[in-house]
């Protein structure tokens, strides 16, 4: 293996033999996902795709029209938001891993994710992308992600660097965060990769304090390049980029955007014309050059060397996926309804139209073409065979079809209001009746159905969770609420599951719900997963890395702070984001972050502080059935108004087992520790 010094040396040794054109073709998009490379000079290209839930399909070089063919179905992950709800740092590092290898495997040298920016407001429509409100649980989960994914001499690409927390007037809003603010919630991810050596960050579309992130000085050089020592590769946000001679100066290594005009982009012909006047010089251009050849050489691109192959759709990602697909599923509400108890000829039935919906194809620059995705009502079908009955009515019907076009990205930085035509303000009257009808068609069932078991699963997609788009409240669409109070009055022992990528309000059934469970976008296994789950043949592991506001105005961002401005957005929250400001101002929420429970229970006892940043506990499971409980760890200090995470640890526990369990914390001798099952569920004070 080669190190840093040797890599600089032969990047500087090949640089000195490039042309002007041969290193400005380095630096930008010559294709919708790919630089141009020097095959003169043996230097291929860097191919990019996206993203976070596998890898996307393959579009025209130079148009958003997908190439079709069926090469590119691929794995489909379970969201980050899933990820972070396992609380399981493995299995982030095997979504990282399945991730990297399905990247190699379809040829790619870049891939864009993990999305680790900060859930601010649980209006923002790429949610779904990110992991939590909670910096502590998104750094630890984002390191194994990243390792996993470069183990397959792949680049991860964190982003999007930074305060990247709404969707509303993405490219152009102003986001006003002060220092302290970014320190202690919106670096920390991004911190924490750069120094577990992610090869590669983008930068965000939005402005921060002034300055398009993409071509930021204060964020790219000063923060990220000279205070955190990065010395990878900065991708633009495509289309991030509005100024040659600012992108120039500042920290941003490659330009991509979304039109065809490869060589009009800032830092093609604009960049060339300036360096042969001589108005800026050549030396900026040349260390963005040496960034991308250390990256190929650590992705082993260059000088011939041997470089992982990796392979794409092997039943093994299957399997990891649904792992991580099980234990991510949370647990919220259960008064002895769940796991079903289904005898053979029992008569199920299975209402809203999530139970039949597959949601890869959605959401925006994440929309992957899965190989396939198991949906509920497959997956609950699948298992129970051909002794019962499975029933299924949609009960309601959200407005656009699955498919997203594939044109869509390259009209969205132009036309905003392209994404938000596709929501809920689209009723209209036919719709409506439609609506009614399925409504009626699912109360007459479950009437005279004659079902033993009623199962409602519903909530959102990507109509709703989609990129370019806030939604406006956090309603729950579609009637579903008042189908959900008119089904509840008639089946109380009905079973809800809600799936989505921000929590959405629950009143008024929420109080006559007896079973409750929450589904971020799971990835293909997810309805298999989901069916397990509800059978008992896993039991739920999963804690909620948000926050459920009983309404909007409880979350900080909200009701202290600004969101979904156009223009500019002032964070005056600060850092009581999520929990912290619940917590500050005893604000209970419907379920608390960290929240899930189980099939069983878990006593934790003996709880003692072992030096500054050990805490040794002992945890029992004192149910009837075998799984896996997460201890998590806050901390205060006398001047904090709030508890926040600083440590957690996810252990298997067998039925009448006791576990000694070590976490480390990240806390000073004159923080207090508080060990609990959620934030409001603190069992010892040390
Ligand atoms: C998104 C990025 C994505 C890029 C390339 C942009 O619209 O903001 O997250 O990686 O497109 O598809």
């Amino acid at each position: 293996m080669m190190g840093q010094n040797e890599y600089i040396e032969k990047a500087k040794s090949l640089l000195k033999e490039m042309s002007l054109d041969e290193k400005i073709g380095m630096v930008h998009g010559s294709e919708l996902f790919k630089t141009a490379g020097v095959p003169r000079l043996n230097i291929p290209g860097v191919s990019f795709s996206d993203g976070p839930c596998g890898v996307r399909q393959d579009f025209e070089p130079d148009r958003w029209c997908a190439k079709g063919t069926s090469q590119d179905y691929v794995s489909y992950l379970p969201c980050n938001s899933a990820i972070a709800a396992t609380w399981n740092t493995k299995l982030a590092e095997a979504s990282g891993s399945v991730l990297g290898e399905e990247a190699r495997g379809r040829g790619k040298d870049m891939i864009l994710g993990p999305g680790v920016n900060i859930k601010r407001s649980p209006l923002c429509g790429r949610n779904f992308e990110y992991f939590s409100e909670d910096p502590y649980l998104t750094r630890k989960l984002v390191v194994p992600f990243i390792k996993g994914v470069q183990k397959w001499d792949v680049s991860a690409c964190i982003k999007h660097f930074a305060a990247n927390n709404q969707e509303t007037d993405r490219l152009f809003v102003d986001t006003k965060v002060d220092e302290e603010t970014l320190e202690e919630i919106y670096y920390p991810a991004f911190y924490d990769a750069v120094k577990a050596g992610v090869y590669s960050v983008m930068g965000a579309y939005n402005k921060l304090n002034g300055e398009h992130c993409c071509q930021s000085e204060t964020q790219l050089t000063k923060v990220l390049r000279d205070k955190w020592g990065f010395d990878g590769v900065v991708v633009s946000d495509w289309g991030g980029v509005h100024d040659t001679k600012c992108a120039l100066e500042s920290g941003i290594d490659i330009e991509m955007n979304v039109t065809d005009n490869f060589d009009e982009y800032c830092m093609a012909n604009p960049l060339k014309e300036k360096i042969e006047s001589g108005e800026i010089s050549e030396d900026k251009l040349d260390e963005k050059v040496l960034h991308i050849l250390v990256m190929m050489q650590r992705l082993h691109m260059l000088f011939g060397e041997e470089r992982k192959s990796g392979s794409y759709n092997t039943i093994s990602h299957q399997k990891s996926l649904l792992e991580v697909a099980e234990e991510s599923i949370v647990l919220l509400k259960n008064e002895n309804v769940l796991p079903l108890d289904i005898k053979p000829k029992e008569r199920i039935l299975l209402i809203g139209e999530n139970a039949n919906k597959m949601h890869a194809s959605g959401g925006g620059s994440a929309e992957i073409k899965a190989l396939y995705e198991i949906t509920p009502l497959q997956g609950l079908s699948m298992i129970l065979g051909g002794n019962n009955t499975v029933d299924y009515v949609a009960g309601y019907c959200s407005n656009t079809s699955e498919i997203q076009d594939s044109s869509w990205q390259a009209t969205s930085l132009v036309n905003q209001e392209n994404a938000a035509s596709n929501t809920e303000d689209v009723k209209n009257q036919e719709l409506m009746k439609y609506r009614k009808e399925l409504h009626d068609e699912a109360i007459f069932k479950v009437k005279n159905g004659k079902y033993d078991h009623v199962i409602f699963i519903g909530g959102l997609n990507h109509d709703e969770d989609q990129e370019g788009y806030d939604r406006k409240d956090m309603s729950l669409p579609y009637g579903q609420k008042e189908l959900l109070v008119d089904l509840l009055s008639i089946r109380p022992d009905m079973t809800v599951v809600m799936i989505g990528g921000n929590p959405i309000s629950m009143d008024p059934w929420i109080d006559d719900t007896k079973a409750l469970l929450w589904m971020f976008y799971n990835g293909m296994e997810g309805g298999r997963a989901l069916a397990e789950v509800l059978l008992g043949r896993v039991n739920p592991s999963g804690k909620s890395p948000i926050s459920f506001y009983k309404k909007l105005e409880d979350c900080s961002a909200h009701s202290l702070g600004e969101f979904g401005c156009e223009g500019e957005v002032n964070y005056k929250e600060k850092d009581e984001v999520g929990y912290r400001y619940l917590e500050a101002n005893k604000i209970k929420p419907l379920f608390s972050f960290g929240y899930g429970l189980s099939y069983t229970d878990f006593e934790i006892s003996d709880v003692r502080r072992e030096g500054e940043n050990v805490v040794s506990l002992k945890v029992k499971n004192t149910g009837k059935m075998d799984g896996k409980e997460v201890v998590e760890v806050y901390k205060k200090h006398k001047s904090n108004k709030y508890i926040k995470l600083c440590g957690f640890d996810k252990e298997l526990i067998s039925c009448g087992e006791t576990k000694e369990v070590k976490i480390q914390v990240d806390a000073t001798r004159d923080e207090k520790l508080y060990i609990g099952t959620s934030v409001d569920d603190i069992v010892a004070e040390i």
